[in-house]
This record gives structure tokens, C-alpha cells and sequence, in this order.
């Protein structure tokens, strides 16, 4: 008689493909690498310096000076470093493009020593720290009201982003990060105006940061829409759903094969 594999078997091979799978999926997708700034150090200023003649100063000039085709970034400080190259804005790819949010090629070591060479350049504010960007305890209502008055008639009042008259768009605000939203606020990027601490104070900020992060929570009224869960959480849905459908493909065939098996024996 042929041997029969019992069927067991075959659910196990699949469990086992799927954990392998899984574990590959979660190598690749990197799990979410950690932003936190490393200790200063001046090998980092050196560091960053020789990154930014690399890929900065075809534009910004061999000591970020300015040239023609960019500013001048003495005095930018790291903030404006860490928003502009974090956000994937900065190194700009090409003159004239309009610089939207993309991911970056570079670590957050080399972002922090960039930054760490611009600042000692000196000058411009310093990227904030966990406290200064923390929301625990912060106002959101207060924060709802300060975002209406200074930010919502360029990026729409859900911080969805919306066109500007003259033909540039503030983008959406839904994948900015709590550090980048700050950074925006004291550096005024392109089109933006600064937002110092004189004018929305340090605790009003964290009111403004908030009351964008609880914007993202609100369920959508109506409508299938992932848009507000982020490309990890979709990928990971659209992982899970073909993975289901894999799991009914196999036990079909297994029944299929089951039957047919059967059918024989009473053949004979
Ligand atoms: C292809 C040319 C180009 C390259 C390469 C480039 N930049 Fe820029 N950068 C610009 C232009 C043009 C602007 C001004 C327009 C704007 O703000 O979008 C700018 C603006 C900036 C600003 C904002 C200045 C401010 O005062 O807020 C920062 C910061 C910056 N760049 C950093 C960098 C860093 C760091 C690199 C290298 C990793 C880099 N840039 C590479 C062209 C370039
Ligand atoms: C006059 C219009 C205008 C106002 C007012 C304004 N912004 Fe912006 N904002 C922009 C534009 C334009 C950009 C894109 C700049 C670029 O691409 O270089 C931007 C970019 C941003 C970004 C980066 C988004 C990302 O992740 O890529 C954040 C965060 C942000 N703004 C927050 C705010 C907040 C908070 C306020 C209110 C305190 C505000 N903005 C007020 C026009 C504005």
C-alpha cells in the first residue's frame, strides 16, 4: 500500500513555512528603529562635517555658506537639520522641486552628526528633547484652539494639509513625529512661518502636538479607510489577510486530497 503521510503533517509543514515567513517579514521591515539622539561628542561634529561636504555642500557651499542655489545654513541650527533630513526633505535631490516628506537614506546618528556640525557653526535652536516634545499632561482642548488660529488655514483643520494660494500645498500632518512637529514650529520650513517661543510658548506647543497626535485616533465617519493607520499597520493587515487565505487554500486541498484517497481505497 502507498504510504500516507498522516495529515497533520501537512498543517505543520505550513505552520512551519509561516513562522519562517513571519520572522523574514520582521527582519525586513526593519521593526521600527529607534531615533534616540547618542551621546555629543566632537567626533561627531568631524563626523558630520565630513558627511555634509558629501552630500550637502554641492548646494549649501564646502562650509554651508550658501551658494546660489541654497541658503546659507550658519545659523540654522540642529534643529532645522534633524526636521529637514529626518522628514526626507534634505539632501534635495534636484533644484525647483517642491521638498515633500519621503523616507530618508540616511541613520539617525548621521542626521544627529549633521546637525551637531551645523550647530557648531553656531546659532538656531537645538533639537528637543523627550521632555519638551512629552504630551503627558498636556491640553489637547487648548492645544484644538492654537491650532485653529495658527496652523489650520494652511494645513486644514484635521491637519490633513490643503493647498496654499499660491500653488504649493502644506502637507498632511498625519506622519509627522512629536520632535518633527516641534522642529517645524521653531524653524518655519519653505513656506511656513517660525513659530518661536514668544509666540507659542514651549507649554503651548506640546498643547499643538497633542492635539494633532489625538486627531489620528478619532475613528473616521464612515467609509473603509486605512488611511490613518499607517504603512506598518497596513502591511501588516495585508500580511495577516494573505496569510488567512493561504491557510484555506491548504485545508482545501488537504480535504480535497483526503476524499480522493478514499475514493480509491473503495475502488479496490
Ligand atoms: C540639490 C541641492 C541641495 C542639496 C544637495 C541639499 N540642499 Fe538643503 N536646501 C536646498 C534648497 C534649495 C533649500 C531652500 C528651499 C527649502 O527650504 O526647501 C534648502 C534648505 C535647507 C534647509 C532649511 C534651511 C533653513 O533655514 O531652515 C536645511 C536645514 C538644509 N537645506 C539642510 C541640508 C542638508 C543637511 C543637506 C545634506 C544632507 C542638504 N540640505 C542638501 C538645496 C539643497
Ligand atoms: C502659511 C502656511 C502655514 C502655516 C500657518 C503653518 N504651516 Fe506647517 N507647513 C507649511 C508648509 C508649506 C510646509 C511644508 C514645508 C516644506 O515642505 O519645506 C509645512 C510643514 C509642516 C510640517 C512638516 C510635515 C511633515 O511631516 O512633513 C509640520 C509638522 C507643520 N508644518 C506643522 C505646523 C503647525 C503645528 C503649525 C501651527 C503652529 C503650522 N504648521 C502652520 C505651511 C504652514
Amino acid at each position: 500500500m502507498a504510504r500516507r503521510r498522516h495529515p497533520a503533517a501537512g498543517y505543520a509543514a505550513i505552520a512551519a513555512g509561516l513562522v519562517v515567513v513571519g520572522a523574514l517579514y520582521s527582519v525586513l521591515s526593519g521593526g521600527g528603529a529607534s531615533a534616540s539622539a547618542p551621546a555629543q561628542a566632537d567626533t561627531s561634529v568631524a563626523q558630520g562635517r565630513s558627511l555634509f561636504v558629501e552630500s550637502c555642500s554641492a548646494c549649501h557651499g564646502l562650509y554651508a555658506q550658501g551658494t546660489s542655489q541654497a541658503p546659507s545654513l550658519i545659523g540654522a541650527g540642529a534643529a532645522a537639520v534633524d526636521f529637514q533630513m529626518s522628514t526626507g526633505r534634505m539632501p534635495a535631490k534636484e533644484l525647483g522641486a517642491e521638498n515633500e516628506r519621503k523616507p530618508t537614506d540616511f541613520t539617525p546618528t548621521e542626521i544627529y552628526d549633521i546637525a551637531a556640525y551645523i550647530a557648531s557653526l553656531g546659532g538656531g535652536p537645538a533639537i528637543p528633547d523627550a521632555a519638551q516634545v512629552s504630551i503627558a499632561g498636556a491640553n489637547t482642548a487648548l492645544g484644538s484652539e492654537l491650532f485653529s488660529t495658527n496652523c489650520a488655514q494652511c494645513h486644514g483643520f484635521a491637519g490633513a494639509g490643503g493647498a496654499l494660494t499660491y500653488g504649493k500645498n502644506a502637507p498632511p500632518l498625519t506622519a509627522s513625529t512629536p520632535t518633527q512637529i516641534y522642529e517645524a514650529m521653531l524653524t518655519g520650513p519653505e513656506a511656513m512661518p517660525v513659530f518661536g517661543d514668544g509666540v507659542v510658548t514651549p507649554a503651548e506647543k506640546r498643547d499643538i502636538i497633542a492635539y494633532i497626535i489625538d486627531t489620528r485616533n478619532e475613528p473616521n465617519p464612515g467609509g473603509l479607510s486605512l488611511g490613518r493607520t499607517g504603512t506598518v499597520t497596513e502591511g501588516l493587515l495585508a500580511w495577516l489577510g494573505g496569510l488567512g487565505f493561504l491557510v484555506l487554500i491548504a485545508m482545501w486541498l488537504t480535504a480535497k486530497r483526503r476524499d480522493h484517497v478514499q475514493g480509491e481505497s473503495e475502488q479496490q
